[in-house]
């Protein structure tokens, strides 16, 4: 598709993979640091996978979020084995590139929009002002441009970037747009964690696809669920792994639908991290349960797999088979597992300065209220620490996220009355079950301006279970 006239033509050159061999590095630590504990030893397995032939994983070129321009616009994509499909894309890619910056630096990109419909992107997770966290009020009309200028300030995590129009973010973000977005700092540097090709940046979503193979799109009032899974855009997607420690950066890219990843033969992971960054811990898992918007960070370890071992990532809910890594590298030393990552300073109930209760209502209201844009629902006092209770009132699940600051949970009642290892640490997506109440501490610290809060069930939110509140 042309540029729209008028718009800002600066096609970035990136290269379409990442030289393998830039990435290639081996730790001093090598396999004796894998101090394991007997999590994560996978058992030979040469079960027969669900598909014979697997479509070789799509890994978006690693870019730096500086003088980049970002078109949405349609595109052709390929979904794995040569099925193209029509999908909105950016810079044609579905996922978009992977961004990738440094704690300080500063990104400067602009959005281009190419598609016949407002946009405005929105960069979920990075704590920025008003001005480039795409409140709908900021949507640019087509053909128009918008110029991001923003300093990172935060801790290394992966975030992730989307549309965030009013009332269109589920279409937007189902035809194709996402991308993934990596903050690094010399904290997580210095543990040695598995880098380049050992790390997997993986965008996990549903699709349906209509019968000539393009995406297609309904919204449902109870939330869009696709009859495929994608991983980074491919259907049945495969990749092949050395017998090393592999670092997966995942998110739950999905409208509305919640997954429950773990690896085929039952082997264990370890848990390291989640939407706000590292965890205090590696935590070894069996299963991690994911709700659209939240991301985990995994190591899965294949030195003991045998070469020719396939072992799947899979949904376990679908059953779905995900990913198939298939075991075809030698042993390499890829990185160790430390046993502190980082330590996480906690917000005290005892600073609390105002509890406020959200009740999430129906599928389009919170407090009872339909969302309006030009609405201030509440205002926020900047700096001091708040308890923020969210309770369900019927057609949960409802994935609460909050804009412009992380926050620490404190606790579920009702539902399943349990908090997850996952939820530990800064979130900033947060699952609440039917019939549950969470409660999380908040402190708004960055900027003052007018922010989102919303379900991330993207349905939902369009149809208006969202509201501004402003920080003062
Ligand atoms: Cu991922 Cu307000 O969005
Ligand atoms: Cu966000
Ligand atoms: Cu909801």
């Amino acid at each position: 598709m042309q540029p729209p006239p008028g718009a800002i033509v600066n096609k970035p050159s990136f290269p379409l993979r990442p030289d393998r061999r830039e990435f290639l590095r081996t730790s001093a630590l090598g396999l004796g640091g894998l101090a394991l504990g007997g999590w994560g030893l996978l058992a030979s397995s040469r079960g027969r996978p669900g598909v014979a032939v697997r479509n070789p994983l799509y890994l978006p070129p690693l870019v730096a979020p500086t003088g980049l321009t970002l078109d949405a616009a349609p595109a052709l994509v390929d979904l794995g084995g040569g099925r193209m499909s029509q999908a909105w894309a950016y810079n044609g890619g579905l996922p978009g590139p992977t961004l990738q910056v440094r704690s300080g630096d500063r990104a400067t990109m602009t959005l281009v929009n190419g598609l016949d419909e407002d946009t405005i992107t929105h960069w979920h997770g990075m704590l920025v002002d008003e001005a480039n966290d795409a409140h709908p009020m900021y949507a640019i009309t087509p053909g128009a441009s918008y110029a991001y200028d923003f300093t990172v300030n935060q801790r290394a995590c992966m975030n992730w970037y989307h549309p965030h129009p009013h009332m269109r973010t589920g279409a937007q973000v189902n035809y194709g747009l996402a991308g993934a977005f990596l903050v690094r700092d010399a904290e997580e540097d210095a543990l040695g964690l598995p880098s380049g090709r050992y790390e997997l940046p993986l965008i996990i979503r549903d699709a349906n696809l209509d019968k000539t193979g393009n995406l297609s799109y309904t919204a449902r009032r109870g939330g869009f669920e696709g009859k495929i899974g994608l991983v980074n855009g491919t259907i049945d997607a495969g990749v092949e792994v050395d017998r090393a420690l592999y670092r997966l950066r995942i998110v739950n890219g999905a409208n509305a639908r919640i997954f429950n990843l773990a690896l085929g033969n039952g082997a264990a992971f370890l848990l390291i991290g989640n939407d706000g960054g590292l965890l205090e811990r590696p935590v070894a898992l069996g299963s991690v349960m994911m709700s659209p918007a939240e991301r985990v960070d995994i190591l899965v370890d294949f030195s003991a797999a045998m070469r020719g071992d396939r072992i799947m990532l899979r949904d376990l809910d679908s059953g779905w088979d995900l990913l198939e890594f298939s075991v075809t590298g030698s042993l390499a030393g890829s990185g160790g597992v430390p046993a502190v990552l980082s330590s996480i300073p906690r917000l005290s109930p005892d600073d609390v300065v105002n509890t406020r209760t959200f009740s999430f209502d129906g599928m389009s209201r919170i407090n009872g209220q339909v969302y309006d844009m030009h609405r201030i629902d509440l205002q926020v006092p900047l700096g001091v620490t708040e308890r923020w209770v969210f309770r369900s009132a019927g057609n949960a699940p409802h994935p609460v996220h909050v804009h412009a600051a992380p926050f620490q949970v404190q606790s579920r009642s009702g539902g399943s009355g349990v908090l997850q290892p996952w939820e530990q640490g800064w979130k900033d997506t947060v699952l609440l079950g039917d019939g549950e109440t969470v409660e999380v501490l908040i402190r708004f610290e960055a900027h003052r301006g007018v922010f989102l809060l919303h379900c991330h069930k993207l349905e939902h939110e369009d149809m208006g279970m969202m509201l501004n509140f402003e920080i003062v």
